[in-house]
């Protein structure tokens, strides 16, 4: 090519480049992704998954139980002194999690609260999947002492004791939740309605998802509205950072557990088991999958990853792959909120002391030493896995029907 046409081209990639919307130009056509990364970035959708209920929840998908599970979830009288809700560790504002580093109820937790957006796709429940659904998830807050500190006899006498909610609980179980039932049975089926609502917490499509399923149409024009440095900073997540090995699919998460070498400590001289504990703990649920609470028939596909799990050593300090799913909103990140922002995760990985990971499964992760504007790429991607309505959704109006109680009607 003569010199100065040369120059000419040269100049006029320059300009295209200082544009917001600029690739990394290559050979083909403008084409950043090579073919193993498009099939890498294609594999993280598409969004939104196949519907999903919880499981052995017979009421999830059920108007009527989502209906009671909404009004349950704001409602601080589930708790012994009436100040705590779900909803105050789990607030739609804040993407239904908290914002602290570690969650506080009538005590200070050892651990983060996490989004519930999205969690009916999660295939385990906490940090440590101590939970196998959403249901038996919801009954360990109400009980616990640290957090709602509500006992079975009290979550009954409640529900019973309000006409609107008495009745829709009568519509959704088919009984009232009178004395002559258990009061368990009536607390499991609380959690249920309950957890019928979480599974309502799906969130929309995001950038990413517009430029993955312009990816896979070819429609150069839609991928070019995806900002250049998402483009670089997914080109790391998938490529260098190697970090869709573990965040991978459409809900960035493989459903499992790792150790990513952070200090496990909840107080001098204790430490959090994580995954090792969480499996103890839901093989001795009376409510995991398995148990005479669950709808789910013990011949039921459902069961098979709670009748298969077994505690390992290196579960141990383990703890679950987080979906990266809207995670720019909620800060702190880590099982405890050990780490302030994205940048800090980031850095995290960049600087990975190899030492501190000790279990003894693959060894995935290494230092990846990025610079800042490598760094800054990352967040950048990480960024465009929100959906822009996501704080924006409001609970639904309570429908007016034969169980409306009205506030505002004189008493007869
Ligand atoms: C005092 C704060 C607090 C309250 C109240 C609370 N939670 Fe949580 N929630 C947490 C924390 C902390 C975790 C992480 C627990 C763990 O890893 O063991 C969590 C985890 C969860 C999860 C698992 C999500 C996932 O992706 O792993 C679900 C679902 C959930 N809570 C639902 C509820 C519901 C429903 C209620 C009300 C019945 C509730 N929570 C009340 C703090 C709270
Ligand atoms: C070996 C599996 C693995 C790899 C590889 C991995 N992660 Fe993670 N990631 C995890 C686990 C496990 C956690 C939770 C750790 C904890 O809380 O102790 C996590 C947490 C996170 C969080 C915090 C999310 C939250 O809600 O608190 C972000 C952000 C994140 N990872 C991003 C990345 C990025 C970016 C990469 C690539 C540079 C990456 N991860 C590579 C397993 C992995």
């Amino acid at each position: 090519m003569h010199r100065h046409a040369a120059r000419v081209v040269l100049a006029a990639a320059l300009v295209l480049c200082a544009g917001a919307s600029c690739a990394q130009t290559s050979r083909d056509g403008g084409m950043p992704f090579s073919a193993d990364e498009q099939r890498r970035i294609l594999a993280h959708g598409p969004w939104p998954p196949p519907r999903a209920h919880d499981p052995g929840n017979a009421q999830s998908g059920r108007r009527e139980a989502i209906t009671l599970g909404q009004a349950l979830f704001f409602e601080v009288r589930l708790s012994s002194n009436d100040i705590f809700a779900c909803a105050t560790c789990h607030e739609p504002a804040l993407a239904f999690a908290d914002g602290r580093s570690r969650s506080l109820g009538r005590g200070l937790l050892d651990r983060n609260a996490p989004s519930l957006w999205n969690a009916v796709h999660e295939r385990w429940q906490g940090w440590d999947g101590a939970a196998d659904s959403l249901w038996s998830q919801s009954i360990r807050p109400i009980l616990h002492p640290k957090e709602m500190n509500a006992s079975a006899a009290q979550v009954r006498e409640f529900v019973a004791g309000e006409r609107e909610l008495a009745c829709r609980y009568r519509r959704s179980f088919g009984k009232p939740p009178s004395a002559e039932v258990e009061d368990e049975a009536v607390l499991v089926n609380v959690a249920k309605a309950i957890g019928a609502f979480v599974a309502t917490l799906v969130s929309g499509r995001t950038p990413f998802d517009d430029f993955r399923d312009a990816l896979a149409r070819g429609d150069r024009r839609a991928m070019a509205r995806y900002p250049a440095a998402a483009q670089r900073g997914l080109k790391l997540f998938v490529g260098r950072g190697r970090c869709n090995l573990c965040h991978s699919g459409p809900m960035f998460s493989n459903g499992e557990f790792g150790d990513t070498g952070l200090n496990f400590f909840v107080r001098p001289g204790e430490v959090d088991p994580g995954r090792h504990g969480g499996i103890a703990a839901l093989r001795a649920s009376p409510y995991n999958l398995l148990g005479r609470f669950s709808d789910a028939g013990a011949a039921s596909p459902v069961t098979t990853k709670t009748r298969h799990v077994e505690p390992q050593h290196r579960n141990f300090g383990e703890f679950k792959v987080p979906s990266l799913r809207h995670v720019a909103l909620t800060a702190p990140y880590m099982h405890d909120g050990q780490l302030a922002t994205l940048d800090a995760v980031v850095r995290h990985y960049s600087e990975l002391n190899l030492e501190r990971i000790h279990a003894d499964g693959e060894r995935i992760l290494q230092p990846l030493h990025l610079n800042e504007g490598e760094r800054a790429d990352l967040v950048a991607f990480l960024g465009t896995l929100t959906a822009p309505d996501l704080q924006s959704w409001r609970p639904r109006a309570r429908p007016r029907d034969a169980c409306t109680v009205d506030a505002l009607r004189p008493p007869a």
